[in-house]
């Protein structure tokens, strides 16, 4: 599939941000005919419908939403849950008329965290993303321990386990959109 454009949304704001790590691989390794570009939230507040007009981090991340044709989403465990800025993107994202800029996107998840890898808060996105009509795809699910050594001191992924893994759902999601494509 050619020009597929994939945008990574990382829940956590941390320069050094082992999510982030997986991002920054993700987009080095994106197989032929993929493209990913990443998001910042570090500048999007939280969402509030008084705001009579979007801050230019919320429009800068809803046009970027809008043209990507598959999301990646990499998703921090803040207590047993996924992190609030990753739900605050989507909940931006959420109030664009009919759900325009969720509905029918193909999104994958991963995400590095405690001992369970995150996958507690990656449930709880699932459940999110169910019913903002994201299609996520199921497997290779991507659950990382942040601090068994699997990511250097800048949040690099060294873990080559893991990296095969991103390279593996990389290809999947491709597959994954064509397939919604048709
Ligand atoms: C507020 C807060 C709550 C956390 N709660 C959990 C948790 O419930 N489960 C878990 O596995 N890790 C938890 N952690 C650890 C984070 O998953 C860990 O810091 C992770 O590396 C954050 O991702 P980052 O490296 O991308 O910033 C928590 C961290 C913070 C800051």
């Amino acid at each position: 599939m050619n020009g597929l454009k994939v945008l990574g949304i990382c829940g956590s704001l941390r320069e050094k941000s082992t999510n982030l790590g997986l991002l920054r691989y993700a987009r080095e390794k994106a197989p032929a005919g993929m493209e990913i570009s990443l998001a910042n939230l570090a500048d999007v507040p939280f969402y509030n419908a008084d705001r009579s007009e979007k801050p230019p981090a919320v429009k800068t991340l809803l046009a970027q939403i809008a043209s990507a044709d598959a999301l990646l989403l990499a998703c921090p465990e803040y207590n047993y849950s996924f992190a609030p800025a990753l739900k605050n993107a989507l909940d931006w994202a959420s109030r664009e008329p009919d759900n325009q800029l969720l509905a029918g996107k193909p999104a994958a998840i991963l995400g590095a965290g405690g001992g369970l890898g995150t996958a507690r808060a990656q449930y709880h996105l699932r459940q999110v993303c169910v019913f903002l009509d994201l299609r996520l795809l199921n497997k290779p699910e991507i659950f990382c321990n942040a601090f068994d050594g699997s990511f250097d001191e800048r949040g690099g992924l060294v873990n080559e386990k893991i990296q095969q893994l991103v390279v593996a759902q990389l290809a999947e999601l491709q597959e994954w959109t064509a397939l919604l494509r048709r």
